[in-house]
């Protein structure tokens, strides 16, 4: 019997990627607030930390695969596959140096760490959560960021095509995708966007916040209570589909 308004996650086993940036972050201290057991991972060192911690650079195949046993001992009920990069380029100049970077974490890192959640599952009989974190990004080309909008555009797909293949498990599979949201990557994004287009430092972050239609950026808060509630009970009916959290910037 659903409890309107409540969101427990208690006794949950919850796995969240990305997690010493922004959204990975504030995800992690909303999900431990519901009562969570969490399991985090970034390339990063976390200090002062409350929940279990390893530190794992995805792009490097050895440690990757530690990661992947990691996950085949903790048995997630929920993952929070969050880990990504950003980088800018027209097709004209994106290099392929920048396209194994980008397509080896925001994707095969991706992919490994989502099968490797699901085989759990599966194995388990437990009926899990799969959050994949994608972008407005994926939802259409942009002239200057050719390689991290296909790599989004590629976890919209595994996540309708995951959500379809493990549906008979009770396993859900959904994405997010944040609009613009005030983080550390948004320092970068903001950095090489005044390269590229030959503005002040900060001047495209301020434009892109004015034009989204709710009149602001997003804060890592927003993402984090969507992913609340896909991986909470209360979504039990949602599966393969990718939310929005954009301030009314993409319609579909
Ligand atoms: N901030 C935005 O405006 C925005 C918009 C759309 C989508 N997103 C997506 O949201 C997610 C989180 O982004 P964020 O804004 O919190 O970014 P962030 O840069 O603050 O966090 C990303 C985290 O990924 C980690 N990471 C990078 N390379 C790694 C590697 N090789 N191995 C392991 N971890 C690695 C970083 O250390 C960092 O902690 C990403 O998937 C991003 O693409 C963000």
């Amino acid at each position: 019997m659903f409890a309107p308004g409540s969101i427990d996650l208690s006794g949950k086993v919850c796995l969240v990627t990305g997690a010493a940036g922004g959204i990975g972050q504030s995800t992690i201290e909303h999900f431990e607030e519901l009562g969570a057991i969490v399991y985090a991972t970034d390339k990063d060192m976390i200090s002062s930390i409350s929940y279990n911690y390893k530190k794992f650079d995805l792009l490097a195949e050895d440690e990757l695969s530690s990661c992947l046993n990691w996950i085949s001992e903790i048995r997630p009920d929920v993952l929070f596959n969050n880990a990504a990069i950003f980088d800018m380029g027209s097709v004209l100049d994106a290099n392929l140096q920048s396209f194994d970077k980008l397509f080896g974490l925001n994707v095969r890192a991706f992919y490994a760490i989502m099968q490797a959640c699901a085989k759990s599952m599966v194995a388990e009989e437990k009926p899990g959560s799969i959050i994949n974190v994608a972008s407005q990004a994926g939802h259409r080309g942009e002239a200057l960021v050719a390689h991290y909008c296909a790599t989004k555009a590629a976890v919209i797909s595994y996540t309708q095509s995951a959500a379809l293949a493990l549906a008979p498990n009770k396993i859900r599979v959904n994405a997010i995708s944040p609009g613009v949201i005030d983080t550390p990557m948004w320092e970068h994004v903001d950095k090489l966007f005044a390269k590229f287009e030959k503005k002040e430092i900060g001047q495209k972050k301020r434009e892109v916040g004015k034009a989204v239609p709710l009149g602001f950026m997003g804060r890592p808060k927003d993402v984090a209570r969507a992913a609340l509630f896909l991986a909470s009970d209360q979504s039990e009916y949602i599966t393969a589909q990718t939310i929005c959290v954009d301030g009314g910037n993409v319609l579909r």
